[in-house]
């Protein structure tokens, strides 16, 4: 059967602050300037997640949008809209909130409940212009 790739969008708003613990003040503004902002500053997320894998000859579909939809809000929306990612997310507690660490738990939180034989695609804009994919590699 054909491969072919569905795409569902999302989005979310979270407020984060990039730095590391073990850093000084000084050195964390150094590598990421105001992004490091001790009072922390807000995203407007745009979210792609992909699935590619076989047309199922019985619906037609490669995964039900309806059921990826669902799965996005529970797995991601619930956990993250309106969230302080370094405050209120328990994967970030050690964790740098860039939008690349981000794209791999988000990949993580969806994989675990998806079918195995289809291959999940994350991109996730933290600008319109500002954007990263992550494919479990
Ligand atoms: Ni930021």
């Amino acid at each position: 059967m054909p491969k072919v790739t569905v795409h569902r969008k999302a989005h979310f708003n979270a407020a984060h602050r990039l730095y590391r613990k073990d850093w000084s003040d000084a050195k964390n503004n150094e590598v990421f300037g105001k992004c490091s902002n001790p009072n922390f500053h807000g995203h407007n997320y745009e979210l792609i997640v992909s699935l590619t894998g076989e047309i199922d000859q019985e619906t037609g579909f490669v995964y039900d949008l309806g059921k990826l939809r669902e799965l996005i809000k529970k797995e991601v929306e619930d956990s993250l809209d309106h969230k302080n990612l370094n405050i209120e997310v328990a994967e970030f507690k050690d964790l740098n909130p860039t939008a690349e660490n981000i794209s791999v738990v988000i990949y993580n939180k969806l994989k675990k409940h998806l079918p195995t034989n289809l291959k999940i695609e994350i991109t996730l804009y933290e600008t319109q212009r500002n954007f990263v994919s992550y494919k479990g590699e």
